[in-house]
């Protein structure tokens, strides 16, 4: 029930609005479309046996262009038997809404229409994109984990630049694995195999099932598994190769984990260092959060600063300074300075519910650009696009673009630009 309410509670209407009223200023240079996609269920027969993550797929989205904010849209992914309702991407200059498992992508138009399920052009194998899939912005590659109940392998399936299926490998498994998320370096696929697990098609935390972290040489082959703690891995923020050693920066909770109730974990943010068959897990920050994100342009590549999300999902014990707080209703974003290691935590009052964050560059600097996310506003009854300046993150926003309906809180998106 507690997905259906509150800040999560789904909206009724597909809204068209243009010209939208700004305060403050948008920068001349976010041109593009600011997209998010989650979860928006009608019609539950039983809300009080209701599970995060089910019902139709919605798409928000903002259109910037020169200092204006040309039109909010929110459309529900239409395909039959699925709704792709977890992320959305551009690849090859298209745009797909993504689902979990191994089901294909949902095609959208500019507008957020739904094209249709999209295969790219399929090999025999058939193309299903991972909920995160991921780009190398250096090769323009668009790499995806594949997993599917019943199957008892995952695959990882590469796409070319242009949007083409180019490779697949496929890992076995003793059953089915839950990843929800993998991470990508220059040269190697990380991959985690937890005690969340299929049990037919019950996706559940199986205690005896050990937790490894596989390693894959992007190029295909052999994946070598390390045993690592017990967790239940949420997201990667970012990875990289550092000499002889692989890096992943991720958000884990110490298990059970009950996949329809994602707020009952505590998740925090880890540094694991995979060394000559060994695996060093590091906490960096002990301060729950999810929904972790790095400037794309250092995706697969070492990375100084990261944003995470403290949402009303997880009952913050941020306020505003950072301090603790038994309060359950503050709602945070954080900057990561993994060199200093050093963070700032910017606070959103009461009810301001914020989602994940996402980096829209303006310069060649990593942290030379803009923080773009969905924050209700309770005096208003609706949410607005906030963009935040990455390195004035606690001032005051850049501006603030007033939607004409509430955004409920959602799962991941992305800032699309022009090109
Ligand atoms: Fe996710």
């Amino acid at each position: 029930m507690k997905y259906l309410a509150g800040p999560f509670a789904p909206v009724t209407e597909e809204i068209t609005a243009h010209d939208l009223p700004v305060t403050g200023r948008i920068p001349a240079e976010l041109d593009g479309r600011y997209l998010r996609n989650g979860p928006n269920p009608l019609g539950v027969e039983d809300p009080a046996v209701h599970l995060w993550g089910m019902g139709q797929g919605m798409v928000h989205g903002v259109r910037l262009r020169d200092g204006r904010a040309e039109w909010y849209r929110n459309r529900f992914v239409r395909t039959p038997g699925f709704a792709p309702m977890v992320h959305v991407i551009e690849h090859a200059r298209r745009t797909f809404a993504l689902a979990e498992g191994g089901l294909p992508p949902a095609e959208l138009d500019e507008e957020l229409n739904t094209v249709g399920a999209c295969d790219l052009g399929a090999t025999a194998e058939g193309f299903t994109a991972g909920a995160h899939s991921k780009h190398d912005p250096l090769t323009g590659e668009l790499h995806s984990l594949s997993y599917m109940p019943g199957r008892e392998f995952v695959q990882h399936i590469v796409v070319d630049a242009g949007g083409s299926v180019v490779r697949t490998t496929t890992v076995p498994l003793a059953r089915t694995p839950f990843m929800h998320d993998f991470a990508l370096t220059e040269n190697h696929v990380v991959l985690w195999d937890t005690p969340i697990g299929f049990d037919g098609f019950e996706c559940r935390w199986l205690p005896e099932h050990p937790t490894r972290v596989g390693v894959l040489p992007r190029v295909g082959g052999d994946v070598r598994w390390l045993d690592v703690d017990p967790v239940h891995v949420s997201h990667t923020l970012n990875a990289y190769d550092d000499g002889d050693s692989v890096v992943v920066d991720v958000v884990t909770a110490e298990g059970p984990f009950d996949p329809a109730d994602p707020g009952a974990i505590r998740p925090a943010l880890d540094r694991w260092t995979i060394t000559a068959g060994q695996v060093d897990q590091r906490r960096l920050d002990d301060r729950p959060q999810d929904f972790p994100r790095v400037n794309e342009a250092r995706a697969t590549r070492p990375h100084r600063f990261g944003y995470s999300a403290a949402t009303a999902l997880y009952g913050i014990p941020f306020t505003p300074d950072g301090t603790p707080s038994d309060d359950a209703f503050t709602n945070a974003l954080v900057k990561h300075d993994f060199v200093r290691g050093t963070s700032e935590v910017r606070g959103f009052g009461r009810h301001e519910a914020v989602g994940e964050a996402v980096f829209a560059a303006a310069g060649p600097g990593e942290d030379d650009g803009y923080l773009l996310t969905y924050v209700h506003n309770p005096a208003r009854g609706a949410s607005d696009l906030v963009i935040l300046s990455a390195q004035d993150f606690t001032g005051d926003p850049v501006a603030r673009v007033h939607l004409p309906v509430r955004v409920p809180l959602g799962l991941h998106g992305n800032w699309l630009p022009d090109r």
